[in-house]
């Protein structure tokens, strides 16, 4: 009796286990894509999850297919794939958030600055919909003549690192998702572009960008002899000692033999590799692949041709069920991104590296760094930074931080900086310059070139000019925090240089301007300010500025830095005085005006209101066109956007007649530092000031909960003596105390 029950449990999981996903490890998943566009997951009569436990949708997960159209998100095919994942409690991965391929063509038609505010707004819609993201291709196919975001230019384009907007788009994936592991992908990396492909990673990593794993796509494979695949695959690795993932992979042939002996030479050298974390397969029904005419498919008419029965058998076997990987249970425990703060050191100077790191479930106990084979430094608290003594052998060093957890598991992290003959880095002169203040264009920072500087030579020390992809770096002393404007003195005789402001942070490269156009000053001796608002704060405190000269052909004299005008409210904004962003500024009468808005213009100011309250304006307008209008939205200190007011221009006549057009605000104002931005949303005016004029105070006060019960406050809140005569508030109540 007790022997046949036995036998029945066995048989009961026998067949049970035929039906599972080909793939057991709990540790690496063997996943697959959807098939067609209309997003199949069980699809041609078979059950996905029979087969596979990881899927990525083959386009859903597009820019171009969750944003048809700018601000309208879609996110109804790929949620399929997503629910998928979820009921069958196996990794979904997002592909791919940067890509120069299936973006949406409306980004064409953007500005850099306006490129930009999309990325940001498609980046938080995923993130809203998705908040739990586990694995993501954060960058997909950026290896140069493959295909790199075109609208790169609006994330820093190439920059100091060659690859600024790539470390940007990681970091921007980082501060939505922390936990999530965030993979660089490409293709051909196992062939021709293997070193472009090394290189791009480890300039990431170098920089301590919060990539944690790279992505070979693996289309191309198919006719590649296993030797020299396995010497790409042990290359690779050795450069980078990164987890890795194969993405995408399929072996397009009808040849059943063919593709049976690819799979068997190459996926268990992806699966035995300790450093592999998972491999999709690219398709799997003949017929309806992308590749070769769909012939990469693993089920012909309806049957599994070899390479599928072998990948199962493979599946089942200890080598195939013990393999190990970097993301045991498929997830991400640590976070770890070692950055010295230059990729390049003269010899003797000292180098700060820093080491971020992050667990998830986990406590750290120590980080140790090594530099080469020594031990610089052992760490336990935050932040962990070292300064490490360059000493005077030259080359390239190797940096390794091992972060040891409190039960005793180590997780490594590897980074390089060289150390190179030369002058160490510093300011120009014996002081840095102090901000507000000028710094001269040529007095960049003393050192070794792609060390402070790049690409660039001091011109009879009062001009520089500039080459494409040149940059050079100031070192400043910020006096006060704050918004600040950078009015720089340029010649040039074409319209197309671009320039922007950076600071290659510990924790984050920070972009302090937009790229910013530099105007046709008609020579290249004839020399004409620009204004580039800092689009974020300056601290106190020391910095190192670069300025990046995206597309050159230009000379830049002088940068001054001015702290933004801030406005009382109440009070008058006068509208040429924006801090940020894109209006025109002509002149008037009696001084300036934002000139010929149109739709799409925008300008924000600082404000300080000195007064809660309900508000209306005054606007001073002018339009030769019916139908102008623009809007008025405060931005405050936390975010919040409060629409204001719609104000309707009328039609003046001419640019150069104004009136004075006023209106109530619609949301009450609190009171501090805040931001007002005006946009135009239709017609063609110019906007000379803004007064805003409180007419209701005491409104925010009324609900301050620090209010005591029975107590009588004025309109401006200070609490006053029964006997006051007039308004008062008393219980949350405003009352009239005769
Ligand atoms: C392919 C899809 O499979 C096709 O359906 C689509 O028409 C084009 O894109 N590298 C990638 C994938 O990262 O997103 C591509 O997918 C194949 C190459």
């Amino acid at each position: 009796m007790k022997k046949t029950l036995i036998t029945a449990c066995a048989l009961f999981l026998t067949s049970a286990a035929t039906f599972a996903q080909l793939s057991t490890n709990p540790d690496k998943f063997l996943g697959n894509i959807t098939t067609s566009y209309n997003n199949d997951v069980d699809t041609h009569g078979f059950i996905f999850s029979d087969y596979w436990n990881q899927i990525t949708p083959e386009n859903c997960t597009k820019w171009d297919a969750i944003e048809p159209s700018r601000g309208n998100f879609t996110f109804g095919n790929a949620d399929k794939s997503a629910n998928y994942a979820e009921k069958h409690n196996f990794p979904f991965k997002y592909h791919t958030l940067i890509w120069g391929g299936q973006y949406p063509s409306w980004m064409n038609n953007l500005s850099t600055s306006e490129q930009y505010s999309a990325l940001v707004e498609y980046f938080d819609a995923v993130k809203e919909h998705y908040p739990d993201l586990e694995i993501i291709d954060v960058v997909n196919e950026a290896i140069p003549g493959h295909n790199p975001a075109p609208y790169k230019a609006a994330l820093g384009g190439d920059g100091r690192t060659g690859y600024d907007w790539i470390v940007k788009a990681f970091e921007m994936a980082s501060e939505r998702w922390p936990n999530a592991i965030l993979i660089y992908n490409d293709f051909n990396t196992f062939r021709w572009q293997k070193t472009e492909f090394i290189n791009l990673v480890r300039v990431l990593r170098d920089y301590g960008a919060p990539i944690d794993a790279y992505g070979c796509q693996s289309h191309d494979l198919t006719d590649m002899g296993s030797e020299e695949f396995y010497n790409a695959m042990d290359e690779i690795q050795g450069a980078l000692k990164m987890p890795m993932y194969s993405t995408e992979y399929d072996i397009g042939t009808s040849d059943d033999n063919l593709q049976l002996q690819r799979y068997k030479e190459q996926i268990p050298y992806f699966w035995k590799a300790d450093y592999c974390a998972g491999v999709t397969l690219w398709g799997w029904i003949y017929g309806n692949t992308w590749t070769t005419d769909g012939n990469s498919g693993l089920i012909r008419d309806g049957k599994e041709r070899p390479a599928l029965t072998w990948l199962r058998e493979y599946m089942q076997t200890d080598e195939a069920k013990n393999a190990k990987s970097p993301y045991p249970g498929f997830k991400k425990e640590a976070s770890i991104y070692v950055h010295p703060a230059a990729m390049k050191v003269a010899k003797k100077d000292v180098l700060p590296i820093k080491v971020r790191a992050t667990m998830a479930t986990k406590t750290i106990e120590k980080i140790d760094l090594y530099v080469g084979d020594e031990l610089v430094a052992t760490m336990t608290e935050e932040p962990y930074i070292a300064e490490y003594e360059v000493g005077s052998s030259t080359g390239t060093k190797t940096v390794k931080a091992v972060v040891t957890t409190t039960d005793g598991s180590t997780y490594e992290r590897l980074a390089r900086f060289t150390v190179a003959n030369g002058t160490k880095r510093g300011p120009y002169n014996e002081t840095a310059p102090v901000l507000p203040g000028v710094i001269q264009a040529e007095e960049y920072d003393k050192g070794m070139s792609g060390v402070s500087f790049n690409n660039v030579l001091r011109e009879n020390f009062t001009t520089t000019s500039l080459k494409d992809g040149a940059w050079m770096e100031y070192t400043v002393d910020v006096a006060e925090d704050g918004f600040y404007i950078m009015e720089a003195e340029v010649a040039s005789k074409k319209s197309d240089g671009l320039l922007h402001l950076s600071e290659y942070g510990f924790d984050d490269l920070t972009f302090f301007t937009n790229l910013t156009e530099v105007p046709n000053t008609g020579s290249t001796t004839e020399f004409k300010t620009m204004r580039c608002p800092l689009i974020k704060p300056l601290t106190a405190g020391r910095h190192i500025l670069c300025l990046n000269i995206d597309k050159g052909g230009f000379y830049v004299k002088s940068m001054n830095f001015k702290l933004a005008t801030t406005f009382d409210v109440p009070g008058t904004v006068e509208a040429e005085d924006y801090f940020n962003g894109n209006a025109d500024i002509v002149q008037t009468a009696d001084g300036y005006a934002l000139g010929n808005a149109t739709a799409d213009t925008w300008a924000e100011y600082l404000v300080d209101v000195t007064q809660a309250g309900k508000y209306s304006y005054e606007a001073t307008v002018s339009s030769a066109v019916d139908g102008s209008k623009f809007s008025i939205v405060l931005i405050e200190s936390d975010g919040t956007e409060k629409s204001l007011a719609t104000v309707t221009v009328p039609n003046t006549g001419s640019n150069d007649t104004y009136q004075v057009k006023s209106g109530k605000i619609r949301n009450t104002i609190p009171e501090g530092q805040q931001r007002l931005r005006v946009k135009v949303t239709a017609g063609n005016c110019n906007i000379d000031k803004l007064k805003l004029i409180c007419t209701e105070t005491g409104i925010d006060e009324v609900t301050r909960d620090d209010m005591a019960a029975g107590a009588s406050y004025n309109l401006a809140g200070q609490q006053v003596d029964a006997g006051y005569k007039g308004i008062i508030i008393r219980n949350g109540k405003k009352i009239i105390n005769r």
